[in-house]
């Protein structure tokens, strides 16, 4: 009886959207096919995340030396209650991501202390793990309604729903690190088109700190990095009918000063040749060369309001750890 009425919970408070992805089936052959053609040989990082990928990105976040998880974490633990009372009203929250964090569960907890019911509203490619995190979520948190949308960003940010209360972005876990500096300010930008004036965006960001520690973070001493790179070489030979010998790459990730960023490398240890079945084509490694997987950026508060003023923004309010290693900011729209 009980687990009848959990289900029913369950299905009368959660709506799906979906709407068909932008990119076409063939986009991950396209993407390889342009990336290796490059000067310098590149991947994007989207592609990192199939199943396994997941999985190692999952035990990347527990590592030792992956300190961004952890610190971003405590600052939720610390401060979810003053995010949520410097927004100042009762509201909505929006998430960019699955909502599958410990830190969504803080903000949403907090959110309910505030306020009697909160609608949440997911955005996520994956269908699959909207449901499955949305279910999880109506399982454990009573008063939640749940809008989840499986869509690109860019295609979902149009559609997002605007109740009548404020709502609250949350682009969380220093997945901006990962975007370009046009990729950052035209996200942010698109969100603030969207923004009413009582809405507000909370971003989270890694800072520049030793090189050190920064490089001991993306070259772990128990090689789950390295498999997470290399995962895309795997996924290239499983889909795609790559000749890649995985063996015969090395993963390395330097911080590159000039642009405040970690690169993510895979380097050929050979001169050699790998040929792509689907692609019926080939393409020729010198020994040394590496394909460029990964950008990871590192800011430093001026830098990374200057990013959120050029997409029309401005900080409200931030918080970082004891340590200053990792940010979190709410952002308003700058008066014009
Ligand atoms: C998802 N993103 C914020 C991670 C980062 O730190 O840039 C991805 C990652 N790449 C290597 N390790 C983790």
């Amino acid at each position: 009886m009980e687990e009848l009425q959990v289900q029913h919970r369950l299905t009368s408070h959660l709506n799906l959207i979906e709407v068909p992805s932008s990119h076409e089936e063939r986009a991950f052959s396209h993407a390889v096919a342009d990336g290796l053609s490059k000067q310098q040989k590149s991947l994007p990082c989207r592609y990192f995340y199939d199943l396994a990928g997941s999985k190692l990105f999952e035990q990347i976040c527990g590592l030792p030396e992956y300190y961004l998880t952890r610190t971003e974490q405590k600052i939720f633990v610390d401060h979810s209650n003053d995010i949520i009372d410097a927004v100042g009203h009762e509201l909505a929250i929006v998430e960019f991501g699955s909502g599958n964090s410990v830190k969504t569960r803080l903000l949403i907890n907090a959110a309910l202390n505030r306020q009697e019911h909160l609608h949440y509203i997911p955005v996520d490619i994956s269908s699959g793990f909207l449901k499955s995190s949305s279910h999880a979520l109506l399982g454990e948190i009573d008063r939640l309604s749940i809008t989840a949308i499986a869509a690109e960003y860019a295609d979902a940010i149009p559609i997002i729903p605007a109740p009548k209360e404020p709502r609250l972005f949350l682009f969380i876990g220093s997945n901006i690190g990962n975007f370009n500096r046009v990729e950052a300010v035209t996200f942010i930008a698109k969100i603030r088109e969207q923004m009413h004036s009582r809405d507000r965006l909370l971003v989270s960001f890694d800072l520049v700190k030793s090189v050190h520690i920064l490089e001991a973070a993306y070259n772990d001493s128990s090689g789950v990095t390295a498999a997470f790179n290399k995962n895309l070489l795997m996924r290239i030979n499983r889909e795609l009918g790559g000749s890649f010998i995985l063996s015969e790459f090395d993963h390395f990730a330097p911080f590159v000063k000039l642009d405040s960023r970690i690169e993510m490398r895979l380097i050929s240890r050979c001169p050699q040749h790998v040929h792509i079945n689907k692609l019926q084509r080939g393409f020729t490694f010198q020994q040394g060369e590496y394909i460029h997987t990964e950008d990871s950026h590192k800011y430093t508060l001026e830098s990374f309001t200057e990013i959120c003023s050029a997409a029309g923004l401005e900080i409200q309010n931030r918080w970082l750890d004891k340590r200053e290693w990792f940010a979190v900011a709410l952002l308003r729209s700058k008066k014009i």
